[in-house]
C-alpha cells in the first residue's frame, strides 16, 4: 500500500490583530495551515485603527505580520465578519480548530448622569475616528470649545491628549485620516485637563508616553496640586512609578510657558456628572482619597467648565454568536485558551486568544506569549486526537471553503499599494482609505486577488 501524506490541520483565526497574527506564526510553524479571517478588508487590527498615527516605529510591526502572511499554508480572508458572514457553527465544520482573536472594540462605561450627552464621546470613538476605521469615519467630534476633559490615566489617555495637542505641522506627515487631520488642524482646543481617579502613583500610563507630552510644539504640561507628587513617593514604589513621579515633578517644575496650549494633569477626581444641557457644558468632579490604593469620593466637589469629553476608561469585549462569553468581564469564557461553557466545559476546536481572551490590556508584544500559550493548547490539542477532523475541503489557494468572496492578501496588496502610492506624493507614509466599497473595488480590480 503506497502511503498517503495525511491531510494538514486547518486553523481559522478569526481576527487579524496581532494576536491573531502571532497565533498564525505559532501554528504555521508546527505545520498547521492558517485562514486568518477578518471583518475588515485590510488586516493588523488596532495596529492600524489603535496605535496613534504619530507612532510609526510601533506600526512598523506590520512587517513581521507581512512575513507570517507569505507562508505558503496561510490565506487572508477580509471582509468576512463572524456572525455577519459566517457563523460558529460553518467554522466549526470547516476546520480542526476555530481561535477568537477579535479584540476588545467596545468602550467601558462610567455609569454616571450626562454620559450620553452629545460632546460626551468614548475614546474608542476618537481614536478610530483619528486613525481612519471604516466604521467611524462617519463622527464628528465638536473641537470648537477651548478647554476638553480626558477621563481616565492609561496609556489612551495619553494618546488622546497628544492628538489633541499636536499641531497641523505635527500631524500632516502621519497617516492619520484626512478628515481627522482637517478637524484638528481647524480645531479650537487650547486646554486638555487629563483626570485621574487615582494619585499620580497609581496611574496606568507609562514613561515614554508621559514624556511625549512633553515635547509637544505647543502644549507645556501643569500639575494640579503638584503637592500630591511628593505625597506619593514611596520607597518600594516600581520603577515605572519612580520614573513617573520624577517626569511629572520636573513639568510642575518648568518655567511657565509660552507656548499657546496646555495639558493639565488632575489627580485624585472622579467625574461624578457630565453637564448638559443638550449638550456638554462641563464635567462636576469629586475629590478623592486613597484607601488602600482605591478611589474614594469625598464630599468636596469641583466644577470644570468644558465642551467636550472624552471618556478614555478602558476598552470592553463584546459577545460572538453563540460563543460562550462572561459579561463581567467581557471576554469569551476560557481556561487558559480553551473556550469552555459555563459550566466550565471544554469545548472541543475552539480556542481564544489577545484581548479577548484576557481583558483590554496590554502592549502588542503581550499578545505574543499570550498567543503561544494557546497555540499550544491547539497543538496539544491535535496531538492527543482530542479534535473531530474537518468537514469541508480546504478549497482551493485563495478560495475560503464557504461560499463567501473574501478580500485576499493579493487584494489587500493592492489596497495598501494605493494607500502608500497616494501618502508618497504627499511625503506621507500613507493616505488611509476609509471607504470599504472603495477598499473593495481595489482589492477586487487586482487580476491575483481572487482565484
Ligand atoms: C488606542 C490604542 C493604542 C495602542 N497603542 C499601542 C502602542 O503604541 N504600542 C503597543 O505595543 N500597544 C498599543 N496598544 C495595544 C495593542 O493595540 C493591543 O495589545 C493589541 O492590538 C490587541 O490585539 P488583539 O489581536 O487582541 O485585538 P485587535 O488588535 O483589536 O484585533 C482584533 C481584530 O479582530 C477583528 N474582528 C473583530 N470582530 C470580528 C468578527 N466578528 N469577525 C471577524 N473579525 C473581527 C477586528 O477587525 C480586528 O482586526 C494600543 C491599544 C489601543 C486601544
Ligand atoms: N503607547 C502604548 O504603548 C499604548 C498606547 C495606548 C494603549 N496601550 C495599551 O492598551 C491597553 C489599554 O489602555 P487603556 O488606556 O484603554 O486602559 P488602562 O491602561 O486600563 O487605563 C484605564 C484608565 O481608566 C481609569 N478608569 C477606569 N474606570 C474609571 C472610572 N470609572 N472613573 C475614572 N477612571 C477610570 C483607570 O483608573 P484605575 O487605574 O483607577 O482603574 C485607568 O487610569 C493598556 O495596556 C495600554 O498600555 C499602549
Amino acid at each position: 500500500m503506497t502511503g498517503v501524506a495525511p491531510e494538514r490541520h486547518r486553523a481559522a483565526v478569526i481576527g487579524a490583530g496581532p494576536s491573531g497574527f502571532y497565533t498564525a506564526e505559532h501554528l504555521l510553524t508546527a505545520g498547521v495551515s492558517v485562514d486568518l479571517y477578518d471583518a475588515l478588508p485590510t488586516p493588523y487590527g488596532l495596529v492600524r485603527a489603535g496605535v496613534a498615527p504619530d507612532h510609526p516605529k510601533i506600526k512598523s510591526v506590520t512587517r513581521a505580520f507581512d512575513k507570517i502572511a507569505a507562508h505558503e499554508h496561510f490565506r487572508f480572508f477580509g471582509g468576512v465578519e463572524l456572525g455577519r458572514d459566517i457563523s460558529r457553527a460553518e467554522l466549526l465544520v470547516g476546520y480542526d480548530a476555530v481561535v477568537y482573536a477579535v479584540g476588545a472594540a467596545a468602550d467601558r462605561r462610567l455609569a454616571i448622569t450626562g454620559e450620553t450627552l452629545a460632546g460626551s464621546v468614548a475614546a474608542t470613538d476618537f481614536v478610530a475616528w483619528y486613525n481612519g476605521h471604516p466604521d467611524h469615519a462617519h463622527h464628528t467630534f465638536d473641537l470648537s470649545c477651548p478647554r476638553v476633559v480626558v477621563i481616565g490615566n492609561g496609556n489612551v489617555a495619553m494618546d488622546v491628549a497628544r492628538m489633541l495637542m499636536l499641531d497641523a505641522d505635527e500631524l500632516a506627515p502621519t497617516d492619520v485620516a484626512d478628515h481627522a487631520l482637517a478637524a484638528l488642524a481647524a480645531s479650537n482646543v487650547e486646554e486638555v485637563i487629563i483626570l485621574g481617579r487615582r494619585g499620580p502613583a497609581q496611574a496606568a500610563f507609562t514613561t515614554p508616553e508621559l514624556r511625549e507630552l512633553g515635547h509637544l510644539r505647543q502644549a507645556s504640561v501643569m500639575i494640579h496640586e503638584p503637592e500630591a507628587l511628593s505625597l506619593a513617593i514611596d520607597e518600594e514604589m516600581p520603577a515605572t512609578v519612580a520614573r513617573n513621579l520624577a517626569l511629572l515633578a520636573e513639568y510642575s517644575a518648568a518655567p511657565i510657558s509660552d507656548k499657546p496650549r496646555r495639558i493639565e494633569f488632575r489627580f485624585l477626581r472622579s467625574p461624578v456628572e457630565i453637564l448638559g444641557p443638550g449638550s456638554v457644558t462641563g464635567v462636576r468632579v469629586a475629590r478623592n482619597r486613597l484607601e488602600g490604593g482605591s478611589a474614594v469620593c469625598t464630599a468636596e466637589e469641583e466644577l470644570i467648565p468644558c465642551g467636550l469629553v472624552v471618556r478614555a476608561v478602558g476598552y470592553r469585549g463584546t459577545p460572538l454568536d453563540g460563543v460562550p462569553f462572561e459579561p463581567a468581564r467581557g471576554i469569551i469564557r476560557n481556561v487558559g485558551g480553551r473556550v469552555t461553557d459555563a459550566a466550565g466545559d471544554v469545548l472541543p476546536g475552539e480556542y481564544v486568544v489577545g484581548w479577548i481572551k484576557r481583558g483590554p490590556s496590554g502592549v502588542i508584544g503581550t499578545n505574543k506569549k499570550d498567543a503561544a500559550d494557546t497555540a499550544d493548547r491547539i497543538l496539544e490539542d491535535l496531538a492527543g486526537g482530542a479534535l473531530p477532523r474537518p468537514r469541508l475541503a480546504a478549497g482551493p489557494p485563495s478560495t475560503s471553503p464557504f461560499a463567501l468572496t473574501p478580500v485576499t492578501w493579493a487584494g489587500w496588496q493592492a489596497i495598501d499599494a494605493h494607500e502608500r502610492a497616494a501618502g508618497a506624493r504627499q511625503a506621507r507614509p500613507r493616505v488611509k482609505l476609509v471607504s470599504v466599497p472603495e477598499m473593495l473595488e481595489l482589492a477586487r480590480a487586482n487580476p491575483a486577488a481572487h482565484a
